[in-house]
């Protein structure tokens, strides 16, 4: 069996070695779990994201103003398509992998992915998570929101608030020179403190310079530690918080669309980070 190369942390050569290497080598050195070296984005990077990440915003609060009862899911498509074509920036989610729409609208019992389609009119009680990826200048920025429509029931609501709770939560778990495992830990202290669960197949993930980048950023206590959190790195978290069982299916249909097991709600929130000396910095605010 070949022996796993645990070394991620590499100098280019030629270049100087900087005080942020010394401390990222003294924990390789550790055996500590490190970034590789390309996951720490440069100032120039950092700007490049944040610029994305801009359009990404304006996407959502576009959709938050428009979102209504009787409108249907393409129609959330169409506004999310225009107003990032008209910013010069690309849906994220358009043709990748085969996806086939520019937003991911995710109702009720969908947890995530789920596809727009004019069938789908929403209705007064639903949730609805809107996740929306931008590409600006080759950077990639990523977030999303939930809405309630109209009036929804006290246990939705709360569903909804608590997985707001959970981002916040996990972002302020976070901290540099801390680790991944950290923000798992707290959300799912969290969920679990007020009776919901944590989805533990889908993951937030690195992104900036892809779509999906390392490191998988796990909302649920894996009891591992995880990946060294270094300045410069730029990720997501994204909770996706059940009222029931946690398991999830793929419907077989379209392949895309992930539902909660017992078809019970699920609700998300995300945005993109960059994690600072001080700890982290929303990017889509
Ligand atoms: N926006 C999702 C995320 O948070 C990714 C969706 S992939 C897509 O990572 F193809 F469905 F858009
Ligand atoms: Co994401």
């Amino acid at each position: 069996m070949a022996k796993k190369n645990k070394k991620n942390w590499y100098i280019p050569a030629g270049q100087p070695i900087t005080e942020l290497d010394k401390k990222v080598l003294a924990f390789q050195d550790r055996g500590v779990l490190v970034p590789p070296r390309t996951l720490i984005k440069t100032p120039e990077q950092i700007e490049g994201i944040r610029r994305s990440g801009v359009v990404n915003t304006g996407v959502l609060d576009l959709v938050a103003s428009e979102i209504r009862a009787g409108m249907s899911t393409a129609e959330i498509d169409r506004l999310v398509y225009e107003y990032t074509m008209d910013h010069g920036a690309i849906p994220a989610p358009l043709n990748y992998e085969g996806f086939p729409k520019s937003v991911c609208t995710s109702v009720n019992e969908v947890v995530c992915h789920g596809i727009p389609s004019e069938d789908e009119i929403l209705e007064e009680g639903d949730i609805i998570n809107v996740d929306v990826s931008t590409i600006l200048d080759g950077y990639y920025s990523d977030a999303s929101r939930m809405f309630v429509i109209g009036e929804t029931t006290p246990e939705k609501q709360r569903l909804v608030d608590v997985a707001r709770e959970c981002l916040e939560i996990g972002m302020k778990a976070a901290q540099p020179w801390g680790f991944v495992g950290d923000i798992g830990k707290a959300i799912g202290k969290h969920a679990h403190k007020n009776g919901f669960s944590v989805v533990r197949d889908m993951c937030g993930h690195g992104v900036g310079l892809e779509f999906h980048e390392e490191p998988e950023v796990d909302h649920y206590d894996t009891r591992r530690r995880g990946m060294l959190l270094v300045p410069g790195m730029t990720f997501t978290i994204e909770p996706m918080i059940n009222m029931g069982t946690w398991e999830v299916f793929v419907d077989e249909e379209d392949d895309w669309t992930v539902v909660t097991e017992d078809e019970l709600p699920s609700a998300q929130w995300e945005h993109t980070f960059v994690m600072t000396e001080h700890g982290l910095e929303i990017l889509t605010h």
